[in-house]
Order: C-alpha cells, then structure tokens, then sequence
C-alpha cells in the first residue's frame, strides 16, 4: 500500500514538473521594444502598430511628416483610449535645416458654448457634465491638423498611402494587449452610459488579451478621408453624423462649427538651458511657458551635484513646480481670446524674483483653497510620439481626446470617440478640474475660444544641431514629466531609455503635496522632505514619455516607456 502511495505521489510530482517546463508555445502578441539604437531614422509611440506603421512609412521614402500623419491615424484605430480624430493636439518640428515650426489642432469650443455652460442654478459645476457624454465635447482638429502637415511638408505627397495601413487595421481588427483589455473592462458601464447606440467597445464577456478588436465604422469614416480629404470629415455624411449624435445626446457641435475649425501655425517657444536650447508649444498649451519657466528657475542650482531625486533636488524642483503652476492658474489661457502676459511670465527677472522667497530648508505653503482636494482617480490619457527621418526631419507630437476614452461617447455610425477637452476650461474660478487644476478668466470658456493645455511636445537643440525630440501623455503632469525627463539626461547624464523609465514626481501649487510613484524618493530623502514641510501622495503612473536622442556619433537612440505598451523602432 506504502509502495503504491510512493508511485502516485511521484506521479504527480512527474505531471506537475512536467507542465511547468513544458515549452512555451504562446509567442507574444507583439514585439515591443523599449530602447533602441538605430543609424537613420526613428520612430516612438504608444503602440507597436502605430510605430511600426510610421516606420513602414519611412521606408518608403516618406519623411517625418509622412510618418506623423500615418501614426495620428493607426493610434485613432489600435490606441483609442487616447489616439483619435475626435480630438487634437499640437506639434513642434524641426527640419533638417533647423527650421521650426509648431501646429496647434488644439480643440475649440462650439460656437453654442458660454462660460457657464456647467453650473447649475446655485452656480455650482454639476458633477461629470464636462467630462462625460456629448456635452464634453470640443470641435475636433486632428483632421485638420493632418491635412496642414501634409500640404505644407509631404513628401511622399499621396495621404492615401499615409491612411490606408490604418484603414486595414480598423476594418479587419486588431489584437488587443492586456492592458488596453483592462482599460476597455475598466469603462464598460462609462461607454453604457454615454451614448445612445452601444459602440464596439461594448462586449457582454469581459475583453482579455488577443481580442481582436474591429471597428467597421471607424474604417468607413476613415475612407471618406482619404477619398474626399478634411471633407470626408468636416462637412458631408461623418459631419451629418456627428451633428445626428449631438441633437440625439444633447451636444452642441454644430455643422458650422465643424466647417469653419481650422488648425493654426503659431510662433515656437524657446528658452536656453545651459547651452540647450529648449523649443515647445505657445498658447494654447501651457507647456512652452511653463518648462521655460521651470528650466530658468532650476538654472542656477547645482542639481547635478545635488543627485537624481535627493532630498535638495526634489525640494527646489517641488517649489519652482508650485510657482509655475500658479501662474498657470491664473495668467494662461488661449492667447486669440486673453492677452496671456507671455513676456513678463518668460522675464529672467521675474522668475528670479519668484524664487527669491525660496527656502532650501523648508518647504513654502501654497495658499488653500475652497475647492475640494484632488486625488487621481483615473489615469490622464493623452499620447504622444517622437520621430525623427534619415534626413534629420524632427517631429513632436503630443494628441489627446483628454482623459481616457475622452467623453466615452462615439459618434454612431462614425466610429470615434469624441474629445472631452471642455473640461480643460475652467468651469468655474477655483473649482478644480478632471485633473485638479484651477483656472481664473484668462481660460474661461467663450465660443470658438481654445481651452488650456498642458501639452508640451517638444525639440531639444545643442550647438544648433537636433538633441531630443520629447513629451509625454498625463494631464497636468505632461510639464513636469518632460522637464523632469530633460534634466535626467542633460544633468544626470542617463541615457534615453533610463531617462524615459526614472520614477517621477510632480507638484501642482494645488494640492499642495508631492505626487509620486512609488520609488520616486528613497525612504530616507522622503522622511528628510517631510521635515521640511512637504506632503507626499503616493499615486500610479506619471506620464509615459516616448522620446529620441541623437547622440554626438549620429546615431539615435530611444526610449519607449516601460508604464505603458509604448514601442521604439528605427533603421
Ligand atoms: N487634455 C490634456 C491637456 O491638453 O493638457
């Protein structure tokens, strides 16, 4: 008996060995690489379709602009938490002659909109109404945007070629990862909720990793584009579809206000850092004032000796950060509608007397408000990609529909989702945002008026030659991941993948505490920190920055983010 007990027990010890080496034949869904070092070209995104899609693009002769084009397109079909044409955004891009330019496909508010258009009768911002549903909506410029950068720098010169991969991808399905099959289970009852024919998003099982994804009407949407151009969006069946959604979900967007969007190039930012020189995006977006702000106030400090994340590094960058987010609140806004004081808040001066009141060994109260305290409860969905060609053509572009799934509501028919960039006003002075941020006149919201960003894609330039092409995803945190991100290369010497993966932290001004990830400050520097005043909120991830960097042989090397599914690719 003793002896056949002994065989089972081996038995099963053999089966159970047995299965757990047993080879693995599950291959990975995709490849995904999170550094890498090419010889030419580049390009980083959040997702490997889309990357590999503008690196396709590349090689068949097209140009950074051509690539650009075609990942906007295959991350509205394979990243939609983020990546849209329901949306916007802004690019900063540099030729291979040096020559910047900046696209703004910023958003804009229906021509229907009042400043107020959120409060209830007691003056109240009525929970959820700029965030969720057809109300949230800005009009969307993606489309726009596209169509400017094709016609001023293609040079395969046939959009077809640019859109098409992404129409196959949207037509005959992708398969999802496991982590857009968590976003997707995460918003189930959100989509139920917001909008009035279930979209393909919707699925009575739980999605998991290896669905494939299909988006029919999507693919139909996208070919009107390609075949009669900003059209086939702006006026004609997807503009009928769109305006059929708005009067069946109570949304405002109008024909008119489709036909009359218009994407506009404006004037590049540009501050010298210690002999870089730090190019982002103007007004509408924050970003350009607000890292120029940063970088000059952190200038004269010694950080590289200080220490990535010590105690004295985290406390000047936490007190330049709450300066600079103050400013935010009350002196940006769209430039076209409220003179934003750009010089004075860029003036040397200034932000020397701004941080004159700065303590090394204490922390400085920002003022409280009236308005409830911000707790991330959702991650800040944006996205943004870095492609630089064999030709030295340099492109940063950061596109949102705003916080994940945007309004969560899909135009039927249509098959994209729409923006929920209204919540990126300020409702109301002193209440705070999907992402905590407050706001005063400069960004209150006013027809056809753009709403404040904090997008900051942008092109770092050494001896006037191209260094890095950086930015980032995450609400109010895009400013400090990107600054946070250039001084982890320019002044603790990482390379691009390093500088990309480094635990970050931000400060806001409001809520006056330390976000962090976990990690982000050693337990010693933070118990040294909260001696001096600082409050710490440990949250998830901040930001996931996709960037290049071109190293003093030529070669480029790039970070993916290892917080997200993003993919680098290159010849
Ligand atoms: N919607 C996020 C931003 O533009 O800052």
């Amino acid at each position: 008996m003793k002896k056949h007990l002994c065989l089972l027990i081996s038995l099963i010890i053999f089966f159970f060995t047995a299965c757990k080496e047993a080879p693995k034949t599950d291959v990975p869904l995709y490849e995904i690489s999170k550094a890498a070092t090419t010889d030419k070209a580049m390009v980083v995104s959040a997702h490997p379709h889309a990357t590999n899609i503008g690196v396709d693009l590349l090689q068949q002769g097209g140009n950074a602009y051509d690539a650009a084009i075609g990942v906007q397109f295959a991350l509205a079909v394979v990243y939609p938490v983020a990546g849209n044409i329901g949306g916007g955004g802004f690019m900063v891009s540099r030729t291979k002659a040096g020559e910047i330019t900046t696209l703004d496909y910023r958003e804009k508010a229906p021509a229907a909109a009042h400043r107020d258009m959120y409060l209830d009768s007691l003056d109240n911002v009525i929970k959820g109404l700029s965030i969720n549903g057809h109300l949230a909506a800005g009009v969307p410029g993606s489309v726009d945007g596209m169509f400017k950068i094709f016609e001023k720098y293609s040079k395969l010169k046939d959009f077809k070629k640019l859109i098409q991969p992404s129409i196959d991808l949207a037509e005959k399905g992708f398969k999802i990862t496991a982590k857009q099959a968590q976003n997707l289970n995460g918003k189930q009852d959100a989509f139920k909720t917001c909008n009035t024919t279930m979209p393909v998003f919707v699925k009575d099982m739980p999605w998991k990793e290896g669905d494939l994804l299909v988006q029919k009407d999507l693919a139909n949407t996208l070919k009107r584009i390609r075949d009669q151009g900003e059209a086939g969006f702006y006026e004609g069946e997807t503009a009928d579809l769109i305006v059929k959604e708005m009067q069946a979900g109570g949304g405002i967007i109008s024909k008119e206000d489709l036909k009359n969007y218009d994407a506009v190039w404006r004037t590049p930012l540009n501050t010298v850092y210690k002999g870089y020189n730090i190019i982002s995006m103007a007004p509408p977006s924050s970003g350009g004032i607000a890292l120029t702000q940063l970088l000059e106030m952190v200038e004269p400090y010694p950080i590289k000796d200080w220490g990535f994340q010590s105690q004295k590094t985290v406390h000047l960058i936490t007190e330049a950060e709450r300066r600079v987010y103050a400013d935010r609140a009350k002196h940006l806004g769209d430039n076209d509608y409220y003179k934003v004081p750009m010089e004075e808040l860029k003036n040397p001066d200034y932000l020397k007397s701004r941080m004159k009141n700065f303590n090394p060994d204490l922390a400085t109260s920002s003022d409280s408000i009236e308005a409830g305290v911000f707790e991330p409860k959702e991650s800040e969905q944006t996205t943004h990609f870095s492609i630089v060609d064999q030709e030295g053509n340099a492109i940063s572009i950061t596109t949102t529909i705003n916080s994940g799934y945007g309004s969560k509501t899909v135009v039927t028919g249509a098959g994209f989702l729409l923006n929920n960039e209204m919540d990126d006003f300020s409702s109301k002075p002193g209440t705070p945002n999907f992402y905590g941020l407050l706001g005063a006149e400069a960004n209150a919201i006013e027809p056809g008026k753009r709403m404040l960003s904090s997008m900051t894609p942008s092109i770092v330039e050494k001896d006037n030659k191209l260094f890095m092409v950086v930015g980032t995803p995450g609400g109010s945190t895009i400013i400090t991941s990107v600054f946070q991100t250039i001084l982890n290369v320019t002044e603790f010497g990482m390379t691009m993948d390093e500088a990309v993966a480094a635990p970050r932290f931000h400060h806001q001004w409001k809520p006056d505490k330390i976000m962090v990830e976990k990690d982000a400050v050693s337990p010693a520097d933070r118990i040294a920190l909260e001696g001096m005043g600082h409050e710490f909120l440990e949250r998830g991830s901040i930001g996931r920055v996709d960037a290049i960097l071109i190293k003093p042989n030529g070669k480029l090397e790039g970070g993916a983010d290892p917080r997200g599914d993003d993919h680098v690719a290159g010849f």
